[in-house]
């Protein structure tokens, strides 16, 4: 752990040699508004959760273990407040405190997450537990009946233990195994739900849980393991696809897609080539297979990994390939892309080898750092740059024929003040650039933030708060109490537009 708590050293010197801006608002977090400042009548607001940061009841109603619980009860120290989610927000026996928040705000839709080990506790078909389903049957019938949206996701990082026992996101037998699990969701909810998100962030899962060795499974076969996830999950999430393509869309007319996390790059001194290798390194490793009209992984990722792979003495690329068949079956399989989007950054070729030997950085071969005029929030990486968000949607429409996006994730951390400034400011001047995306013909249907309610924030525990209502985590009751940043949200929603704070 030393290595980790240097790191953590390292910038905090760097934050107070560049002086970071350390929220508290003036100014930059905003964004000037461009066109129409109504959004369109269609345009969908909702927020969004997941099972294991809020749900708690980890081991009730037959709910099996997940490697998030192994995780935190084995190792306690890689959280920040040594804390882990068996309560959390305990939403498992308090939905409907959720559901009079989101009914409170008036949302369009509500983007939750289902634990795969609520519905198969070992993860195989074998193990189905009926409670799991009927849970949430309850949610759905509940947020339909208020006139509220569903939007699923299959998988938000807490995987059956059992299924990591045999390698996880490593062995392909991932892929089978969770086109079953889809197809019980499908069975059992798709009659109500209309919009699914496969995977969440699949490289904020890859890259910490097999490359680096700080998420759950721990394995540090970096430029290795982590490729083999990211390849295994997208042809896990195409075949889920395809699947509800033949078997379950002609009757239930739903759209799929998954969420996909990524920065927008700058250049300082106008490298496009770094910029561009930037994007096929990030948001691009998944979406240029699916999106683009070529198919298959970034001709960056590929011509790098392949050279640096043979150089290294190997006998094939350490980024798998998707052969004509998987080529075939990825391209295209998509109704809408989902993105999560936080924070941009600055990029440029690195001056030194990257990271380890081999690992993503490395082949990545870029230094991607901050501004330091951009208004920093609690945690070191997340920074406001709204024009990020306006920048990557252009890019998204320009480079893939302008699918549908659905804005999935965008929110805030802080110490979890009610009087939450800061976080308007940051949901304003993104939605401003959801907006003037719209205005530029961006097919941006939706926008959602992360998040409805303080939750568990993975290794951060809960020492950054990101919800719009707050948790009392020490009372009984669990009481959630809206911050000024929901009071806001509301209006928005109201209004269709943006009011002045
Ligand atoms: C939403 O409304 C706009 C016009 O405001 C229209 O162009 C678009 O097709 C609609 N989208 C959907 C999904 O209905
Ligand atoms: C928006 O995306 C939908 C779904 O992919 C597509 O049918 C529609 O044509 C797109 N709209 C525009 C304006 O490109």
């Amino acid at each position: 752990m030393w290595l980790f708590a240097s790191f953590f050293a390292a910038i905090g010197i760097l934050a107070t040699t560049i002086n970071v801006t350390e929220a508290k608002f003036d100014y930059h977090c905003n964004l000037t508004a461009k066109g129409n400042p109504k959004f369109p009548d269609n345009f969908s607001f909702g927020v969004s959760t997941s099972a294991y940061q809020i749900e708690g009841a980890w081991n009730e109603d037959g709910r099996g273990e997940s490697i998030w619980d192994e995780f935190t009860h084995k190792f306690p120290d890689m959280m920040d407040d040594r804390s882990n989610a068996d309560v959390a927000a305990d939403s498992y026996h308090r939905f409907d405190q959720d559901l009079a928040a989101l009914k409170e705000l008036k949302v369009n839709h509500y983007r939750f997450s289902i634990a795969w080990p609520r519905i198969y506790p070992t993860g195989d078909i074998s193990s189905k537990n009926q409670k799991g389903i009927d849970y949430y049957n309850k949610v759905i019938d509940k947020l339909i009946a208020n006139g509220i949206t569903p939007i699923v996701t299959l998988f938000h990082y807490d995987l059956p233990s059992e299924i990591q026992k045999f390698g996880g996101f490593a062995n392909p037998l991932i892929i089978n195994m969770f086109v079953t699990y889809a197809i019980e969701c499908f069975e059992n909810f798709g009659d109500r739900v209309k919009i699914w998100n496969t995977f969440n962030e699949p490289i904020d899962y890859c890259k910490p849980g097999y490359a680096d060795a700080n998420y759950p499974p721990q394995i540090n076969a970096h430029g290795v393991a982590d490729y083999l996830c990211m390849d295994h999950t997208l042809k896990a999430h195409a075949a889920a696809y395809r699947t509800y393509r033949s078997r379950f869309y002609e009757k239930q007319r739903g759209k799929i897609g998954m969420a996909l996390n990524s920065r927008f790059f700058y250049s300082h001194t106008n490298d496009q080539e770094a910029i561009s290798r930037g994007m096929q390194f990030n948001l691009g490793f998944l979406s240029h297979p699916i999106f683009s009209k070529t198919g298959g992984y970034p001709p960056a990722m590929v011509e790098t990994i392949h050279s640096n792979s043979l150089k290294e003495g190997r006998i094939s690329s350490r980024l798998p390939r998707l052969d004509g068949k998987w080529k075939e079956i990825i391209k295209g399989s998509a109704d809408f892309l989902g993105l999560n989007y936080y924070t941009s950054r600055y990029i440029k070729r690195a001056s030194e080898p990257m990271g380890e030997n081999p690992s993503w950085d490395r082949d990545y071969d870029c230094d991607a750092y901050p501004d330091e005029t951009w208004v920093r929030g609690k945690p070191f990486w997340l920074y406001c740059v709204p024009e990020g968000l306006e920048d990557i949607l252009k890019y998204i429409r320009d480079q893939y024929g302008n699918p549908e996006v659905i804005i999935t994730e965008n929110g805030w951390s802080d110490d979890g003040d009610l009087e939450d400034d800061d976080r308007i400011h940051f949901i304003k001047s993104h939605m401003q650039a959801a907006l003037n995306a719209v205005n530029d013909g961006c097919n941006v249907t939706g926008y959602t933030v992360w998040s409805l309610i303080d939750n568990f924030e993975w290794q951060r525990g809960y020492t950054n708060k990101f919800g719009l209502y707050a948790v009392n985590l020490n009372s009984p009751n669990k009481e959630r109490t809206p911050r000024k940043s929901a009071k806001y949200y509301r209006k928005v929603i109201e209004t269709k537009t943006l009011p002045s704070i």
